[in-house]
């Protein structure tokens, strides 16, 4: 399926938190959508083509100096729009509606009573919890426009004008506050755009190892293995698109944790075939690290030894092969969607602010290497479901997000090979005990970190004077924002007495109770 046949939607973002959420709603429907700039001028929606346009909420006010505005052209373009909260404000106020300042936000739940038979509310019965959160309002329908729902505060919660195709709702059906928003979406993309369910994984995946065979015909391609999520379901993808020409690299840097170089290995070398080169840094990277304890020295550290172990990782493979090093053409990396997403400054000038990521710092600059990233149209969720179906166990597909710096952020002060293995085996302990209870796919992290503590205890008649490890277990969304886990006691006991029983070392388990933010979720 090619990316421009399929039923399109695109987003117009205007700053909004959520904008990411309204993407991923309509791609659960099977729809694909696409978030652009809010400047983004009429003509080139149009050469999208796309079968509706949706106007996210954002912070600003219509009124503020520099408030961001939209191409009014958008409106007239024959293609449904759905404005929502900013958006509602921004299309009302520019169609003749009259919108009156807040400087107080009307933030929480409410109730929408639906006023009459509306496509967009089509089978919601007469009235459905809503989720607020806004700060000016409308006061006089624009020109064309009919109220179709109103709540208590609010007389113009929704709005219609059925000729143009045109629809705004002042509150916000794409988070889960508004539990049956989900149908007012579905209504908008198959009632109003009649859009087509064509936004399949199958369909991608397709598509995926069409373009990646044609962009990189019959060159070679590099490919830094981490065991992370993101590398492993873009290695998979390649390796379905172009077989032997992938070459994936794991560098062993000597702060994974237990058994996972093993699964790697096995996952990748024993199962799928991929070509595989395992190099063993541990050495290079933990002789680097030798007497170094400021968190940043250590990550700029192994950033820069991992970049090194890999060059001349690539160099041998060249040598092996008999080649120049640029046989090497391409490197892929799992970079995914939220990390592309080109968005707009808002409040200030307008600014481009695209993200930058690379999983393997700054490798393509210096190696000139030419990117190859087939997961960039993806969500995090839609890239594990891209690793069901190319038939990545789960032990990968929904493994927890692991630092790139590995254990060495999770030992407090230097890392030596002792307290490596203090925290691999109270580490281990963690997942063991957290899989055993399934808990360990229902969190966001799970993990030990060891302390530069030590305290007194007492076993048996002695006493003791060892380390401390801290307990980290939270639940997140995307790793932006975090809350500790409620566990249930008897897991915390039964963890706690296992390391402080089976690690030699410990004597002591905290757990941390504190959020993101204003901590962070790692301790380094
Ligand atoms: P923090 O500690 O900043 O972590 O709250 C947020 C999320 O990012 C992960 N993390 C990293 N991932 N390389 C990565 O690939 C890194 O250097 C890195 N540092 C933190 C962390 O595990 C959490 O999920």
């Amino acid at each position: 399926m090619n990316p421009a046949a399929l039923s399109r939607v695109v987003i117009l973002d205007f700053g909004s938190q959520y904008t990411q959420v309204i993407a991923r709603r309509v791609r659960e429907c099977q729809v694909y959508s696409e978030i652009v700039r809010c400047d983004i001028s009429a003509a080139e929606i149009e050469r999208l083509a796309p079968k509706g346009i949706i106007l996210s909420g954002g912070p600003a006010s219509v009124y503020d100096k520099g408030a961001p505005q939209i191409d009014l052209q958008i409106f007239s373009l024959g293609i449904p729009v759905l404005g929502i909260c900013y958006g509602m404000q921004l299309m009302a106020r520019h169609l003749g509606g009259e919108v009156e300042y807040s400087s107080r936000r009307e933030y929480g739940a409410g109730i929408l009573h639906l006023d009459e038979e509306a496509r967009l509310f089509a089978g919601l019965g007469e009235q459905i919890d809503i989720w607020n959160s806004h700060g000016d309002k409308l006061t006089a329908l624009p020109d064309g426009f009919r109220a179709i729902a109103h709540t208590e505060n609010s007389a113009f919660a929704a709005i219609a004008d059925g000729d143009r195709q045109l629809f705004a709702l002042q509150f916000h059906p794409e988070v889960s506050h508004t539990p049956r928003g989900k149908e007012i979406i579905e209504n908008f993309l198959f009632c109003i755009c009649h859009c087509a369910m064509d936004w399949t994984m199958g369909s991608f995946i397709d598509d995926a190892c069409a373009r990646i065979r044609e962009q990189v015909g019959e060159e070679n391609v590099v490919l830094g293995l981490s065991g992370g999520v993101d590398s492993s379901v873009a290695a998979a993808l390649l390796h379905k698109a172009i077989g032997e020409q992938l070459t994936c690299i794991f560098v062993n840097n000597g702060l994974l944790r237990e058994n996972e170089a093993e699964i790697v290995q096995r996952v990748f070398g024993e199962n799928f075939h991929i070509k595989l080169k395992y190099v063993d840094a541990s050495e290079r990277f933990l002789g680097a690290l030798a007497g170094v304890t400021d968190p940043e020295t250590k990550r700029k550290i192994i950033g820069r030894e991992f970049i090194g172990v890999f060059e001349d990782a690539v160099v041998e493979l060249a040598g092996s092969n008999n080649t120049s090093d640029s046989n090497f053409k391409f490197l892929a990396q799992g970079t995914l969607y939220p990390d592309v997403i080109e968005s707009v400054a808002i409040g200030g000038n307008p600014a481009s602010l695209i993200k930058s990521h690379h999983n393997v710092g700054g490798l393509p600059e210096k190696m000139h290497f030419q990117l190859v990233e087939p997961l960039r149209q993806l969500f995090k969720d839609e890239v594990r479901l891209a690793g069901q179906q190319l038939g990545l166990p789960n032990e990968i597909v929904h493994r927890q997000p692991f630092p790139g710096p590995g254990l060495a952020v999770r030992i407090l002060g230097e890392v030596t090979v002792e307290r490596l293995q203090i925290l691999r085996d109270a580490d281990t302990i963690v997942v063991s005990e957290m899989k055993a209870s399934d808990w360990y796919y229902r969190v966001w992290q799970s993990f030990a970190v060891l302390l530069p503590v030590r305290s007194v205890g007492v076993m048996g008649d002695q006493r003791t004077y060892e380390n401390t490890i801290a307990l980290r277990i939270v639940e997140s969304q995307d790793g932006m924002t975090a809350d500790w886990v409620r566990m249930p006691y008897e897991i915390l006991a039964r963890i706690s007495s296992r390391i402080v029983n089976e690690v030699r070392g410990v004597n002591r388990v905290c757990y941390d109770i504190s959020t993101k933010p204003p901590s962070t979720i790692e301790w380094e």
